[in-house]
């Protein structure tokens, strides 16, 4: 039994903010940001916009694209750290928002960056044992609504979305998920981190890390789950045709680039519209190339987010 994509769908905030429109009280710049990590703009929420309203919107555009009708999904799992709520989960809100009444299991996947694929492991298991036919996946986060404002090192990166995608079982196929592996390594876990959380400060806390130590880890761990990826099912460089990597610096994925030799063509960059929205990245990615996945084709993702969390996925088209 295979998992196959069926359908994509993503939501942005509709307020935009472009690096020059930044506070003046940040000292920052167009050039610094855009040189240092290839961004250009965020969306941010505003009124009326929650994670669970952006998940919803995704999640509706993708079972619209898989014509697979609200009801018929039985299972939905949501990648975020920024719920609407500590409870209930996010993945209960969409299936409220969605009018599913079947009574399906929903329920978040906290994995900060790295929420979409273990989200999107999670779910393949269900479908590959048949506990599931059709599943919802979402990868969705505000980080606006956690990010220090007058911290020009950390707030600059961040903007909010949110990617889904329908997945279907199917037998006898070679479509589908093929592989997907999720790492973790909690010795990490000072090096990206909020400054509270509910049972310790009552509140979220903002974001906090050591920048450059990130960069490298998620460089090093990229590459590695590659070159895994590539070894546990007998593939070579050359028959990977597209890989969607976590969108946190241009500077990164250009690296990863580097190490792999890998044609930068096939490489999928959106961090210049979109920012890091964390677990959103790879699914809002996959939305906007959607109409150009031709069939047949092999594509990697890539992930690394707090804990730290990675991962590696394959799917073919
Ligand atoms: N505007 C202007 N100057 C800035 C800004 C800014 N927004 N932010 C930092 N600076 C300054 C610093 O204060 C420092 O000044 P100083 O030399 O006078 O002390 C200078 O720029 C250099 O700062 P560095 O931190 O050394 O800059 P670096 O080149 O390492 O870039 C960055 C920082 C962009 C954070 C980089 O380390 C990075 O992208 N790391 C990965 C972190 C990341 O992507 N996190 C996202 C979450 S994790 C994930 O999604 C995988």
């Amino acid at each position: 039994m295979k998992s196959v994509v069926v359908g994509f769908g993503g939501a942005l905030p509709q307020k935009c903010i472009k690096n020059d429109e930044l506070p003046a009280s940040l000292n920052t710049s167009d050039e610094w940001i855009s040189q240092r990590t290839g961004i250009k703009q965020r969306y941010v929420i505003g009124e009326g916009e929650s994670t669970s309203t952006l998940a919803t919107k995704a999640a509706k555009e993708a079972l619209d694209f898989a014509k697979v009708s609200p009801n018929d999904i039985d299972l939905i799992v949501v990648g975020t750290t920024t719920g609407d709520y500590t409870f209930p989960a996010t993945a209960c809100v969409v299936q409220k928002n969605l009018n599913i009444t079947n009574g399906c299991p929903s329920f978040d996947v906290s994995a900060a960056c790295s929420g979409f694929i273990y989200a999107l492991d999670v779910a393949d298991s269900f479908i590959r044992t048949r506990k599931a036919k059709h599943a919802l996946v979402i990868g969705a986060d505000s980080f606006s609504k956690i990010l220090d404002w007058n911290d020009r090192a950390s707030c600059v990166l961040f903007g909010d979305g949110a990617g889904a995608v329908v997945l279907k079982a199917e037998e006898n196929t070679d479509k589908g998920v093929q592989y997907c592996k999720i790492y973790s390594d909690g010795s990490y876990t000072d090096f990206l981190i909020t400054s509270g959380g509910v049972a310790t400060t009552q509140a979220s806390g903002v974001v906090t890390m050591k920048g450059r130590e990130v960069f490298k880890f998620a460089v090093e761990k990229f590459c590695d789950s590659f070159h895994e990826l590539l070894e546990q099912n007998n593939l070579t460089i050359d028959d990977i045709d597209l890989v969607v990597p976590h969108q946190a610096n241009v500077r990164i994925i250009n690296k990863l680039i580097d190490v792999l030799k890998i044609d930068s063509k096939k490489v999928v960059v959106t961090i210049d519209k979109h920012s890091n929205t964390s677990a959103a990245t790879i699914p809002l990615a996959l939305n906007e190339i959607k109409d150009t996945i031709s069939t047949n084709k092999n594509i990697v993702l890539l992930s690394m987010g707090a804990g730290f969390t990675w991962g590696a996925a394959l799917i073919r088209m």
